[in-house]
């Protein structure tokens, strides 16, 4: 059984193992509003089909990247009370609850909100090539959708605090290391040791999955006020100058390589240099 694909987002339903591929590769599976409103339609569509949907693995297009974080253009643009929507945070929270085990197949980065998407997963499986980060403090805003939370119960709180605080990206044997990856696989077989583990997952009893999923949430604790605090924390921040210039900065200097590869192309075309 599958839903109607859309470019944004690949689903396929296999032996009660739903996939979900972000499918916005040329820019890394960058979350812009339309792919969270993809997912979101794709969550609404699965969450009731309990005795169908037995596992879901989640992974991105391209190879490159799971998901290279919130989409910076749109950021730039949103103001402290779009801030307050906590648009990825409600997703993300979303997919926590799914009603039955998720599991993050990523090679590449998993920066920003692609690595809170990972962590909102129940498992991680990683390529070699994946680099876990969070580097939003760089550009002037909170990690609000997720990490200030599910990173420290992952890999305790001083790691956490430092790569919150230094944005330095975490390769694959590191992050296991630190039990924020389940299990680090050649790139090539990712998404088939995910599918592996769904399928393992999905023999078991449906019922007694999903009371077990809920019960180890209920151990996680009620994050509610902290979840508020990182909101308007992120409220405030999305209005500070600060993370306009620092975002700009990223914008321009993709716009600047972009121009220069097209000049050069232009260059190469006309026969000059
Ligand atoms: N938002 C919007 N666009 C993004 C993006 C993001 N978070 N991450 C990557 N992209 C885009 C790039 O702008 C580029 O698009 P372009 O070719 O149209 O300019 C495309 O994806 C490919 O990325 P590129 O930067 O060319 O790849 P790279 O190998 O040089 O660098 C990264 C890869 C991940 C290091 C770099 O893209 C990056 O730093 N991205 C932002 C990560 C981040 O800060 N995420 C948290 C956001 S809160």
């Amino acid at each position: 059984m599958t839903r109607p694909e859309g470019p944004l987002l690949l689903d396929t339903l296999h032996d009660g193992v739903l996939t979900l591929t972000l499918n916005r590769p040329d820019k890394l599976n960058a979350l812009d509003q339309p792919l969270v409103d993809a997912l979101h339609s794709a969550l609404s569509y699965y969450e009731p089909l309990v005795d169908i949907v037995r596992a879901v693995v989640i992974c991105g297009a391209g190879g490159r990247a799971f998901a290279a974080g919130a989409d910076i253009a749109t950021l730039r643009n949103r103001n402290s009370g779009e801030a307050l929507l906590a648009i990825n945070a409600q997703l993300f929270d979303r997919v926590a609850r799914f009603p039955a085990p998720t599991i993050a197949a990523v090679t590449g980065y998993a920066l920003g909100g692609g690595c809170e998407l990972a962590l909102a997963c129940d498992l991680r499986v990683a390529g070699e090539s994946a680099q876990f980060g969070q580097p939003e403090t760089g550009l002037g805003i909170i990690p609000a959708a997720g990490a200030t939370s599910r990173l420290p119960q992952l890999v305790g709180m001083g790691r956490a605090r430092e790569l919150i605080f230094t944005g330095r990206l975490v390769g694959a044997d590191e992050a296991a290391a630190m039990g924020l990856v389940n299990a680090v696989v050649p790139d090539a077989e990712v998404l088939s040791a995910a599918v592996e583990m769904a399928i393992q997952i999905a023999k078991n009893d449906g019922l007694a999955t999903r009371l077990t999923k809920q019960a180890l949430q209920l151990v996680e604790g009620n994050l509610e006020h902290q979840r508020r605090f990182a909101n308007l924390a992120q409220g405030l921040c999305f209005d500070s100058p600060s993370k306009v210039a620092r975002m700009d900065a990223f914008l321009a200097r993709k716009a600047a390589r972009r121009n220069s590869a097209a000049h050069l192309a232009q260059r190469h075309d006309s026969g000059e240099g």
